[in-house]
């Protein structure tokens, strides 16, 4: 029995429909394993924008800062798009993931079993199923790098962003992924873009450099343009795959998709000292549904699952979660994302309800 603070940001669009599906999931993990969860709710993205004009308030900081774990759904949505990008909603999630010193994104893109049929592979690819773990760098790349900005050069307009990273910053991501591939398949698949960027070939010495302490590990490199590829022709050859920032971000979402919908992709952001882990779905605010109970709260509720098994270590806990999720889709039960004909279509809400009475 023990007793947790948990931030809650629920955020914008899809992000509040999502998040409060897994706080009923919470609720019941609360009363069947005897925990007391203290639920901490703070404005977070757009929505903390309307109420006090900047995405990430000293008030949330405050609450993430001292809360065990921070479960996010997702921000941003058009109301904001016109903003200015200073004080828009997505600058609100880069300064949570930078003040939480968050520098390794756990995407784990899993094929369940009962979810095959709504993948958008060949059976024959998937035959072996899917498991890969994207390890993707949080707090740095072009994201972060400087100089970055638009100005006027010999009388027209020039934007750059910086593409940095610092060897301390691959080598701690690099660290993350092989202790991850240690406890997986111990096959770890490294990308970057080293045949043209300076960036890239620092990124591949420094990893390599590292792979020296973890002599079981095989590491490999790819280049981001043939690992794309190679996701969507042979996602079995893939057991971890460490990559920047922005490349992350685009292979994860790619990962999401053949494992059948971005409604089912969890993640953590782990890293910082003495700093609460960030739980949060990989998919985003998605404004086309919001607001119609069709929004899948899979990805949302496998990310306290592994808030559970990460930061408050309660694995049993974590178990249930995800043996209730692989249960509600063993019975035939489907969001509109992942539904095909013969399927039991249900919204938001009842997919949540569904996953909870099974935990
Ligand atoms: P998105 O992930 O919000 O949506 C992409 C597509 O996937 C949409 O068709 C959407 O309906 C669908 N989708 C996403 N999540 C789903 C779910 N749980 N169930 C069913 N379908 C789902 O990406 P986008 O449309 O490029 O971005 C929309 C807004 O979200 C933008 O403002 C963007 O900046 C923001 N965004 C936020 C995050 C985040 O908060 N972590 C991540 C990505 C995008
Ligand atoms: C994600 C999102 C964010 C990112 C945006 C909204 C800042 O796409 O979490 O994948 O690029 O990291
Ligand atoms: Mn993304």
């Amino acid at each position: 029995m023990g007793s947790y603070k948990i931030a809650v940001l629920p955020g914008d669009g899809i992000g509040p429909e999502v998040v409060a599906e897994a706080v009923k999931v919470l609720s019941i993990v609360g009363k069947k394993f005897h925990h007391s969860f203290d639920l901490r709710y703070a404005d977070f993205g757009g929505a903390a924008i309307d109420s006090s004009g900047v995405p990430f308030p000293p008030a949330t900081q405050d609450v993430c800062m001292s809360s065990d774990a921070v479960l996010f759904g997702a921000v941003g949505g058009p109301k904001w798009d016109t903003l200015d990008p200073a004080i828009r909603p997505e600058k609100g999630l880069l300064a949570l993931r930078k003040a939480a010193g968050a520098f390794a994104n756990l995407r784990p893109a899993k094929l369940f079993s009962e979810l095959a049929d709504a993948c958008y592979l060949r059976p024959d690819i998937v035959a072996n199923g899917i498991d890969i773990l994207v390890v993707r760098e949080l707090i740095g790349d072009v994201y972060f790098g400087e100089p970055s900005g638009i100005e006027v050069r010999d009388g027209e307009r020039v934007g750059f962003s910086n593409m940095i990273y610092a060897e301390h910053e691959i080598r701690r991501v690099a660290e993350v992924a092989f202790e991850t591939a240690m406890k997986r398949g111990k096959r770890l698949c490294s990308v970057d873009k080293a045949n043209v960027l300076a960036v890239s070939r620092l990124w591949r010495e420094v990893v390599t450099e590292v792979a020296k302490g973890y002599p079981e590990v095989e590491l490999s490199h790819m280049y981001v343009d043939n690992a794309a590829m190679q996701l969507v022709r042979n996602p079995a050859a893939f057991d971890v795959i460490v990559t920047g920032n922005l490349f992350g971000d685009i292979l994860s979402d790619e990962a999401a998709a053949i494992t059948g919908s971005i409604g089912m992709l969890p993640s953590a952001s782990v890293g910082g000292a003495n700093t609460p882990g960030l739980y949060e779905p990989v998919h985003g605010s998605a404004p086309d549904i919001a607001g119609q109970n069709l929004a899948n709260p899979v990805a949302t509720i496998l990310s306290l699952a592994m808030l559970l098994r990460y930061s408050l270590n309660l694995s049993a806990e974590a178990d249930a979660v995800e043996a209730a999720v692989a249960a509600v889709l063993a019975a035939g039960y489907r969001t509109g994302d992942i539904y095909r004909d013969g399927m039991k279509r249900v919204g938001c809400t009842e997919m949540g309800q569904l996953i909870a009475d099974r935990v």
